[in-house]
């Protein structure tokens, strides 16, 4: 077993998922101003704390994505965030993209951004406590789209992203992301994601990626968030366990889901289904950024400073989150 693998398997074995908590300062911005909390660096380190220094964390989270400003912070009690969060159990783990921008020639699309300078901020983000990273290609479905153009130029940078950070001793978090927006068919996301991820794979070999020693983050297979007919949790569960084991290669160890807008029950109780008929060997868990922290924002957002209510609210999502990714989830414990 590599070093990588062992890396990956400690993220995301026994019902452990990861918390994205790597919402780059715009995004933050939005998800703080829509509970009426302002965005100041404080802030945003006051709700991460939170959730980081939650009981939750040692036996849920096996992994923490942060964004570049929060590695750096410090705790209220004087800890770094990086020791906050091995000192859980859990790894810390840095998005080192920098953004999806307009992919020149198919200006509808995006390109993610970051290969230059990489390999030095990979430096230096080990010294700061990294051991994993992630990097989000995102895709959208129209009549035209997703583009070969896309297709093959975000796959390409996903495996030169991932020969740099295997190379720096981490593990990179593989993230295409096809997105819900728009009124495809669940088929049509079958179709196109299993396009997508193949590519990735092509390119993940072609770059000579030890692929032990990643960790695939997809979406799951769904109806567009426009379309009228909505497939049942239990299509959307064998349909993305279907499409994964045509187009996963076998050594990959373990696949972690976005929650790409779906509301925290859907995530929930599809990560459910799909563990219920997972009949391959994929370790098959969350990577939830939404789908973790919506409810204890909204709480908190109600009194900033009431810690134990917050971290009640997140205990018992990210708890709900680790059943799921055992196939243990039912609405029964949901509710209690
Ligand atoms: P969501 O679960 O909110 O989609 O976020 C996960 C993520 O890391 C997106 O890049």
């Amino acid at each position: 077993m590599t070093e990588l693998n062992k890396i990956a398997l400690k993220i995301i074995s026994n019902g452990k998922g990861i918390l994205a908590a790597d919402e780059s300062n715009g995004t933050m911005t939005k998800r703080l101003e829509a509970v009426n909390i302002t965005s100041t660096p404080k802030n945003r380190l006051l709700f991460r704390e939170t959730l980081f220094s939650s009981d939750s964390m040692k036996d849920c989270i096996g992994g923490v994505i942060l964004y570049d400003e929060t590695i750096k912070q410090t705790s209220s009690i004087g800890k770094s965030i990086p020791n906050l969060i091995s000192d859980s159990g859990a790894l810390p783990g840095i998005k080192v993209d920098t953004g999806a921008k307009e992919l020149a020639n198919s200006y509808e699309e995006k390109i993610t951004e970051g290969l230059d300078g990489l390999r030095d901020r990979l430096k230096k983000y080990y010294e700061l406590g990294a051991r994993f990273t992630k990097w989000r290609g995102v895709y959208s479905i129209s009549e035209k789209y997703p583009s070969q153009l896309a297709i093959k130029s975000n796959a390409h940078a996903l495996a030169r992203y991932s020969a740099l950070v295997q190379e720096s001793g981490m593990v990179p978090i593989v993230e295409p992301e096809v997105l819900m927006d728009g009124s495809h068919s669940a088929d049509i996301c079958f179709k196109k994601t299993s396009e997508v991820i193949k590519k990735c794979f092509d390119e993940l070999i072609f770059h000579k990626i030890d692929l032990t020693g990643i960790i695939l983050k997809p979406n799951m297979i769904l109806d567009g968030s426009l379309s009228k007919n909505k497939i049942s949790n239990e299509e959307v569960s064998i349909k993305t366990v279907e499409c994964l084991k045509n187009s996963v290669p076998s050594e990959v160890p373990g696949i972690a889901f976005l929650s790409g807008g779906q509301s925290e029950i859907d995530a929930t109780e599809n990560l459910n289904l799909i563990n219920k008929n997972n009949d391959t060997n994929f370790i098959m868990t969350y990577s939830y950024g939404r789908a973790l922290q919506q409810g204890a924002l909204k709480i908190w957002s109600k009194d900033i400073n009431n810690i134990q209510t917050t971290q009640n609210t997140f205990n018992h999502r990210a708890k709900m989150c680790t059943l799921a990714a055992q196939g243990k989830w039912s609405s029964e414990l949901e509710n209690k």
